[in-house]
């Protein structure tokens, strides 16, 4: 099943095989790579198209879920990604890139909070977790302002660095969302 959410200003969407160029291009800057786990840098030749070849087994496995990131005036290009990756039981991962040409202008948060809410009410997670690491800390707002409080410290593996660093966890929990939802609905916020 192909799902496609939209936020204000913003569409997420499946990739398509059209975005690997794009893909390619964004996730070859170190500043980027760098800042989360699992993209190498150098970023290999084809490799963002064969991560695009595989959504189609993590749909079918329904434990990871991606987005390709547009913006509502311009939808024919890709500017980021972002996803939920299964934990364990009732638990899910967050994460998104943006395109440094894009940042500073509140759509890391629009897609993030559009996650959160696919997370609870479709994939019926019982909490979400996430991390930037230290040296991050514009992605730590991010995740405050979805909702997200601090839960810790981790040590966690950079590919694109090659080495271990410091990650501030953030965990948003069923209960605390409901709570947080019922409270906006009160206030009309
Ligand atoms: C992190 C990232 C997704 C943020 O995207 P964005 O669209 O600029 O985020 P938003 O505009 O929604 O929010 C950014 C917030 O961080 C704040 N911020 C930016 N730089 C900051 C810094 N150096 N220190 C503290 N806050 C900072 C902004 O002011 C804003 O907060 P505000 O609304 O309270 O002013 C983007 O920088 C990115 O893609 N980085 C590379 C990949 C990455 O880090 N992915 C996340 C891995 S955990």
């Amino acid at each position: 099943m192909s799902v496609r959410l939209e936020t204000e200003h913003l569409i997420l969407r499946p990739f398509e095989a059209e975005d690997a160029e794009a893909v390619q291009r964004y996730v070859s800057l170190w500043e980027i790579a760098r800042m989360t786990s699992r993209i190498p840098h150098p970023y290999p030749d084809d490799a963002a198209a064969e991560w695009i070849t595989s959504h189609e087994s993590q749909r079918a496995s329904g434990r990871e879920h991606t987005f390709c990131v547009v913006l509502k005036s311009a939808p024919e290009a890709p500017i980021g990604a972002c996803g939920l990756r299964f934990l364990e039981k009732g638990n899910w991962e967050i994460g998104y890139w943006l395109a440094p040409e894009h940042w500073g202008r509140g759509l890391a948060t629009e897609a993030a909070k559009a996650l959160v809410v696919y997370g609870f009410e479709k994939l019926e997670a019982e909490a979400l977790n996430s991390g930037h690491f230290v040296d991050n800390p514009a992605s730590g707002r991010v995740l405050e302002k979805a909702g997200f409080a601090a839960n810790g410290i981790a040590r966690q593996w950079s590919e694109a660095r090659q080495d271990f660093t410091d990650s501030n966890r953030f965990l948003l929990t069923r209960e605390t969302w409901e709570k947080a939802r019922s409270l906006n609905e009160e206030t009309g916020a």
